[in-house]
């Protein structure tokens, strides 16, 4: 298991360039798998997510050549053969290889996908889409056989805004007959990266980034070039520390309006933020004021970033509030925030939190990603050294941490227990 351990107290200057969005690029490598060329997907961020989905690629004998951060995928030799457990349970992206598959080949056999542990996360809207579109769902304990003679586009309502449904629908629908019509879709940026990639492989889609996106059935996907969007959940947990601990933060390479809502919500507690095009200058201030947030899709508070908005809570003075409408079990860094000495209380969907409350450095373990995101946070202005286990949930969705935090200052190192 690895850790990592931080010692607090340091002020971050300088700059943080931000990678491309995991959430993109865990969709836009099985979406690839779809041209009939080769193509080539630039600002793919060094996780460990994406390695695991170019295991999956390279199991399915697909060809990868990965240069830093550029992937260069052929799948004219795929094999399509059924995705084991051990591979699509290390990750919730995998799903996305049930879409591309069987808008493709039309056939596909895959184990349910893995992902953080913050509640039920079912995929009823994903197969629900999928039948509507022709094809027959069957399960034998966690393995989905999913298969059309033809898919043919529908008008298909989600009963809740999904990204993942959303996406997988698309997948499926890009190359079915006719007009396939997704309402109540999730418009997440991420979805128009995902949909933008598509049309530049010949697929004919309109309407990503609103709630009713159409998409007309083509033959064929062609090459392309790609890139990734910048990551807007890495960028918000960095502009979160240079709140609390910044002295003149850059974080570049950034799209702003992607954060809107993070970026008001600062404001309005009293952060110092210069907002740029491509970037955020950020300064940490005595005296914030507390604040109440409630996690929506998008443009709403991102959930992803709820968790690491908490740390920030703590420093606030009076009360704040933190709602979860999204998932039922995103609150495991609380219990981690108040054994580092903070005053949180949960009743149901919302955490209440009195402040401002100093932090201590003590050991404690990222039970998922956002909450080791928010844990981080935390060691940064903790008094003392903080060892935070299970670092492995950390390294699946922010690049090159040690690095970055490094670079502007942190004292942190990553070790293996
Ligand atoms: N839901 C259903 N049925 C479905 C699909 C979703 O009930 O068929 C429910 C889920 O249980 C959840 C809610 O809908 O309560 C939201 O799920 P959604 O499908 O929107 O999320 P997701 O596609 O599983 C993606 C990101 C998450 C991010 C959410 C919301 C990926 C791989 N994951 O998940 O990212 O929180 O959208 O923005 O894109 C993260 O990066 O830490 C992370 C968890």
């Amino acid at each position: 298991m690895k850790a990592l351990e931080i010692c607090g107290g340091k002020t971050l200057s300088g700059t943080i360039r931000i990678g491309g969005a995991k959430n993109s690029a865990v969709a836009l490598i099985p979406a690839a798998i779809m041209s009939d060329d080769k193509v080539t997907i630039c600002n793919v961020p060094e996780i460990t997510d994406t390695d695991v989905l170019c295991e999956i690629l390279d199991y399915l004998n697909v060809q990868v050549n990965r240069a830093s951060e550029s992937l260069v995928i052929d799948s004219s030799k795929l094999e399509n053969k059924k995705i084991p457990a051990t591979l699509s349970n290390k990750l919730r992206a995998s799903y996305y290889f049930m879409g591309a598959l069987l808008g493709k080949y039309k056939k596909v056999e895959i184990s349910f996908p893995g992902g953080c542990p913050i509640g039920k996360r079912p995929i009823n809207l994903h197969l629900k889409g999928f039948e509507a579109l022709g094809a027959k769902v069957t399960s034998k304990g966690d393995t989905y056989m999913i298969s059309a003679k033809e898919l043919k586009g529908a008008n298909i309502y989600l009963d809740m805004a999904s990204v993942g449904a959303t996406i997988n629908i698309m997948l499926a629908a890009v190359k079915a007959s006719g007009i396939t019509t997704i309402d109540n879709a999730a418009k997440e940026p991420e979805i128009v990266n995902v949909a933008t990639f598509l049309n530049n492989m010949g697929a004919k889609i309109v309407g990503a980034g609103t709630s009713t996106i159409r998409i007309q059935g083509v033959s064929h996907l062609h090459n392309c070039f790609h890139e990734v969007i910048p990551d807007r959940i890495e960028a918000g947990t960095y502009i979160i520390a240079g709140a609390m601990c910044g002295n003149h933060l850059k974080v570049d390479n950034i799209i702003p309006e992607h954060l809107e809502a993070l970026l008001s919500k600062l404001q309005e507690m009293g952060v110092d933020l210069e907002i740029g095009q491509d970037y955020v200058i950020v300064n940490h201030r005595e005296n914030y004021r507390g604040v109440s947030i409630k996690t929506l899709t998008y443009p709403g508070f991102a959930t992803d970033l709820q968790q690491p908005f908490c740390s920030l809570l703590t420093m606030c003075h009076g009360k704040s509030t933190v709602e979860e409408t999204i998932y039922e079990n995103r609150f495991m860094h609380i219990p981690y925030l108040n054994q580092m000495g903070a005053k949180i209380k949960i009743s149901k969907k919302v955490a209440v939190i009195q402040g401002p409350t100093k932090l201590l450095g003590t050991e404690v373990e990222a039970t998922d990603l956002r909450a080791g995101g928010c844990l981080v946070l935390a060691a940064l202005i903790a008094e003392g050294t903080t060892r935070i286990k299970n670092a492995e949930h950390i390294l699946r969705g922010y690049e090159q941490i040690v690095e970055k935090l490094t670079n502007v200052g942190a004292k942190i190192e990553i070790t293996e227990i």
